[in-house]
């Protein structure tokens, strides 16, 4: 449940295909913290507001001499000032490969708000007013190109809800993550002790709190200096 005074994290997703977000944002951790009440996540059929009453298509030629399809502007304006006129939104996010990248500065940030619409990008581009005058920021999950942004929404959906209060337990808490203080997280362990004589350390069987949280920490040091030097910077 949701504390008195904390809010419930919306988040609006705009798709022409989501079915690609039925499985990330409908199961484990994230399906839990909907359940709990401390998120919702909402996901639209952009083609439920094209104008075309018959076909139901959402794109059209471009201009000029580029080939494919683009997302037509009408659609999107009508589902986005729906939802706007519904509640008031903190970010209208789109995701594309042009974008800042995403990572967990930015997760943490967008872990704050209240309301965020991710409008999922299209493999051909969407008209480009609407990132000129609907779109707040643009979010790229990394320097390669998907089909469309449903993945990369429902990586930073997912990357976001986790973070929200009571999401996770104080066993999994999201402070001890990689990256929470620019340190890749130390490597675990569980039982056996040894299997085909690979053996544990000895430093985590020992029983010995602050020798070990001492382990830990220049594992994730030596760990980041060796794996992600740039994060040290
Ligand atoms: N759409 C296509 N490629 C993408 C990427 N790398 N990040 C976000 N959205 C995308």
């Amino acid at each position: 449940m949701a504390q008195p005074g904390q809010f419930i994290m919306r988040i609006d997703i705009i798709t022409v295909i989501p079915e690609l977000l039925d499985g990330p944002l409908s199961l484990s951790i994230i399906k839990r913290a909907q359940d709990k009440g401390l998120a919702q996540i909402h996901v639209h059929n952009l083609r439920e507001y094209s104008t075309d009453t018959k076909h139901r298509r959402v794109d059209d030629y471009a201009f000029g001499f580029s080939a494919g399809m683009v997302l037509q502007i009408e659609p999107i304006d009508r589902i986005i000032s729906q939802l706007k006129a519904e509640r008031s939104y903190d970010e209208v996010i789109y995701t594309s490969p042009d974008g800042e990248t995403f990572n967990q500065k930015i997760a943490n940030q967008l872990s704050l708000q209240e309301n965020l619409i991710i409008l999922c990008g299209h493999y051909k581009g969407i008209d480009h007013r609407i990132r000129e005058h609907l779109i707040t920021r643009e979010i790229s999950i990394g320097d390669y190109v998907l089909t469309g942004g449903e993945l990369a929404a429902a990586v930073i959906s997912d990357a976001v809800v986790r973070l929200l209060p009571g999401v996770l337990s104080d066993e999994q808490s999201a402070l001890s993550d990689s990256f929470q203080d620019d340190l890749l997280a130390p490597p675990v362990y569980t039982r056996p002790a040894e299997y085909k004589g690979w053996r544990v350390p000895d430093i985590l069987l020992s029983g010995h709190e602050r020798k070990i949280a001492e382990w830990e920490h220049a594992q994730a040091v030596e760990r980041t200096k060796r794996l992600r030097p740039d994060l040290l910077k």
